[in-house]
C-alpha cells in the first residue's frame, strides 16, 4: 500500500514528562507519529523509549508510581484524559512489550480470548482468525499441532511471536513495537521485519529498536533519545533518511555511527 503524499499526524505528543515515585524519566518531549508510517524510535539503555511507548496506549496507568504531565493526541482526541475509555484505546494502539507476556494460557486462548473478549462471537471466525495471524508472524507450522498446550511452555523468540500475533488478532489502527526482534534468530527476525513493512501504509507503527541496521531498513521517521542525567530528552527527530544521512546534532552522529551511545 503506497503513503499518502503529505504525512497526516497520528500520535501528537506534547511536553510529556514522566516519573516513577516523583523521579523524572522523560522531561517535556514533544513529536509526531504519522498515520500509517513507521516511526522507529532508538537511543542508548535508559534513555525512556519503553516508558515513552507505555505512555501511548496509557500501559503506564498500570505501573505503580508512575506519573504523567502533558498531552497526548489520538487523531485529536487526549489519551490522558480522565474520561477516555481504556478498553477502547487500547483496542486502536495494540501494543507487543520488550519482554513477552503472554496470558497463562494454551497458545489458542492467547488469541481467540481476546476476539472473544472484543466480541467476535463465532467460533469458527475466531479459529479462521487464529491461523491466519499464527500464518503471519511465522508460527503456525511450529505450533499447529499443539495450540492447546501452555503458550508460557514456548521459546522466548515464540513467545514474543505469539504476542505480535495476539496483537494483530485485533487488527490495531496503531501498533506499538518494543524490540520485536530481540528475541529472534534471523530467520525469525526476518519474517517480523517483512510483516512490519507489510503493514506500513495501513497501520501507523511505533518501534523501538537498538537495531541501527533494522531502524534504517524500516524507519519512514525516526526520534532519536538521549538521557541526560537520568532525564530522558529527544535530541532529534524527522524523516530517516535524512537524519541518519544528515544529523543536525553532534550526539546523534556520534550514535548513529556507532561511536557513542
Ligand atoms: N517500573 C519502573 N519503576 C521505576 N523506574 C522505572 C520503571 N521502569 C523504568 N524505570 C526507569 O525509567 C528509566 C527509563 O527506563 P526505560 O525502560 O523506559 O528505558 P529504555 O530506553 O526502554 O531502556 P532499554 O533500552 O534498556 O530497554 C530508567 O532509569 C529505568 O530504571
Ligand atoms: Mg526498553
Amino acid at each position: 500500500m503506497s503513503l499518502p503524499l503529505r504525512p497526516q499526524p497520528c500520535l501528537e505528543v506534547r511536553q510529556l514528562s514522566v516519573s516513577y515515585d516523583r523521579r523524572c524519566v522523560i522531561d517535556a518531549v514533544s513529536t509526531v507519529m504519522h498515520r500509517s508510517r513507521i516511526t522507529a524510535i532508538v537511543g542508548p539503555s535508559g534513555c525512556g523509549k519503553s516508558t515513552f511507548l507505555s505512555c501511548l496506549n496509557r500501559l503506564s496507568d498500570l505501573t505503580p508510581g508512575c506519573r504523567l504531565s502533558g498531552s497526548i493526541r489520538l487523531d485529536g482526541d487526549d489519551i490522558l484524559s480522565a474520561r477516555t475509555d481504556l478498553i477502547r484505546l487500547r483496542r486502536r494502539v495494540g501494543a507487543i512489550a520488550q519482554r513477552p507476556n503472554p496470558f497463562p494460557l494454551s497458545i489458542r486462548r492467547n488469541i481467540t480470548m481476546p476476539l472473544e473478549h472484543h466480541g467476535l462471537r463465532h467460533r469458527d471466525r475466531r479459529e479462521a482468525v487464529l491461523e491466519r495471524v499464527l500464518r503471519r508472524v511465522g508460527l503456525w507450522r511450529e505450533v499447529r499441532g499443539r495450540l492447546d498446550q501452555p503458550a508460557l511452555a514456548l521459546s522466548g523468540g515464540q513467545q514474543q511471536r505469539l504476542c505480535l500475533a495476539r496483537a494483530l488478532a485485533l487488527e490495531p489502527e496503531v501498533l506499538l513495537l518494543d524490540e520485536p526482534c530481540s528475541a529472534l534468530d534471523p530467520v525469525a527476525s526476518g519474517v517480523v521485519e517483512d510483516l512490519i513493512a507489510s503493514l506500513r501504509g495501513a497501520t501507523t507503527q511505533v518501534i523501538v529498536t537498538h537495531n541501527l541496521a533494522q531502524a534504517r531498513r524500516l524507519a519512514d521517521d525516526l526520534i532519536v533519545f538521549w538521557t541526560d542525567e537520568g532525564r530522558g530528552t529527544i535530541v532529534e527527530q524527522g524523516p530517516a533518511d535524512a537524519v541518519f544521512t544528515s544529523p543536525q546534532s553532534a550526539i546523534t552522529a556520534a550514535y548513529l555511527s556507532g561511536s557513542r551511545g
